[in-house]
């Protein structure tokens, strides 16, 4: 099938199954008018692709990994990922933080899913929001490539982020109230593995401090495998959140799929 023919199959297929959803519900034109003019909205305050990424995401996610060699968990890139800069002491921090905001120490080893071996040199690419749920997306706190060690180590010092939720006044937060639903992700932190300069793994980390991990409003986010099981402790009045994650990737498999 060449591109053409795809997307046509595509529109045809999806329009298909979008009449069936307006003879079931006796959807009327005037409330397809109503969506027309939704969308438009939803189009100008720059949010298709979040309801993109909720709807249907990790269908894709999914359904890529069951064609793939295991190793960690995948999930979405999401609205948020830029070119970052290496932060080599893995210290994420461009300003320093209020001395309330609790802190996020982590660390873990990157390894070859096939061989259990780690891998030294990986860059590991980090990007999360902060203590208040909100990601900086003019600079870069918050944000940067880790490479692993000899021992395939990473260790990052951060802010605990979060729950997310910036969609309380935009018009994909408006359609997620009226169905009753929340509007808000569960706290978590995004991580790239990219091994000799292939892209070998997007995921997220969920913290285990958030009260959304059964509410995420991307659907089929979170699973136990992606939760990170963090230890509290004070120090000199601050708070700080500790946790450890191995990442396995699959070097060979990534790359022979990529094309
Ligand atoms: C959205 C936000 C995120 O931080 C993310 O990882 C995925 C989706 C969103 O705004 O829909
Ligand atoms: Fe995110």
């Amino acid at each position: 099938m060449n591109d053409q023919e795809r997307l046509r199959a595509i529109w045809d297929r999806s329009v298909e199954k979008l009449k069936e959803v307006v003879r079931e519900f006796d959807i009327t034109e005037d409330e397809l008018h109503i969506a027309g003019a939704y969308f438009n909205r939803l189009g100008q305050s720059g949010m298709c692709p979040s309801l993109i990424d909720v709807a249907l995401a990790m269908t894709s996610i999914d359904a890529k990994r069951q064609r793939s060699h295991g190793g960690t968990r995948a999930n979405l890139t999401g609205p948020y990922h830029a070119q970052h800069p290496v932060k080599a002491d893995g210290n994420l921090c461009d300003t320093p933080p209020a001395p309330d905001a609790p802190r996020l120490e982590m660390s873990g080893v990157v390894t070859d899913v096939a061989t259990g071996q780690p891998i030294a040199g990986a860059e590991v690419d980090f990007w999360h929001a902060d203590h208040n749920g909100i990601y900086d997306r003019q600079g870069n706190h918050l944000r940067g490539i880790v490479p692993t060690d000899e021992q395939g180590r990473y260790r990052i010092n951060t802010l605990l982020p979060n729950d997310y939720s910036e969609h309380d006044f935009d018009p994909l937060g408006e359609l997620f109230r009226a169905m009753g639903r929340t509007n808000t992700r569960a706290a978590h932190v995004h991580v790239k593995v990219c091994v000799n300069g292939v892209d070998l793994l997007t995921t997220q980390l969920f913290m285990s401090t958030s009260n959304m991990l059964k509410d995420d409003y991307v659907e089929g986010a979170v699973t136990d495998d992606l939760i990170v099981a963090l230890q509290k402790r004070e120090e000199n009045g601050v708070t700080i959140y500790s946790g450890q994650f191995d990442i396995a990737v699959a070097p060979e498999t990534s790359a022979a799929t990529a094309s």
